[in-house]
């Protein structure tokens, strides 16, 4: 069974929300979720993974947090052809901050699991709880092919 790491931030609670359907995705085809709050995070395990996911909200003005962004530095350089699920809450602006997080990632050479990240506004509706287990169960997919 592959283990699949999602690493969220979350200051509220409504990203790691998201997480946890995300990882109830993966559960669903077969895969081993590793759900990981990002101060307890080991880059290593994100560089040597083929398919993570990673969770941030809307912070500051459209901007991720510090700390996604240190890790994004961090695995930068590993990033080429990996499968990576984006996910995050956010409040009043219209999803900005994950238009840009998409696109980092892709000029890196990131795969954007499901062609963009998933967004939800404050806690997660049915929507984007559908969304996120879809999101899971594709990382499970690929992760499994690795
Ligand atoms: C300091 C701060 C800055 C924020 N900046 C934005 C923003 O630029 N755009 C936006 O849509 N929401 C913004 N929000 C709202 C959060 O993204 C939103 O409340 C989100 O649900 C928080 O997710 P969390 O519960 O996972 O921490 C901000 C919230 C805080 C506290």
């Amino acid at each position: 069974m592959s283990d699949i790491y999602v690493v969220y931030f979350s200051s509220t609670g409504n990203t790691e929300e998201m997480a946890k359907h995300v990882a109830d995705g993966i559960e669903r085809k077969g895969g081993n979720p590793v759900l990981t709050e990002i101060g307890s995070a080991d880059p290593d395990n994100l560089k040597e993974a083929s398919a993570f996911a990673l969770g941030c909200p809307a912070c500051g003005a459209e901007e991720l947090d510090e700390s996604m962004e240190s890790l994004i530095e961090e695995i930068s350089g590993s990033l080429e052809g990996k499968n990576v699920g984006l996910f995050g809450s956010y409040g009043w602006g219209g999803g900005d901050w994950m238009r840009e997080w998409e696109k980092r990632m892709a000029e890196r050479g990131a795969k954007i699991v499901g062609g963009e990240g998933v967004i939800a506004l404050e806690s997660p509706d049915g929507d984007a709880e559908k969304q996120l287990k879809n999101l899971g169960e594709a990382l499970a997919e690929l992760g499994a092919q690795a």
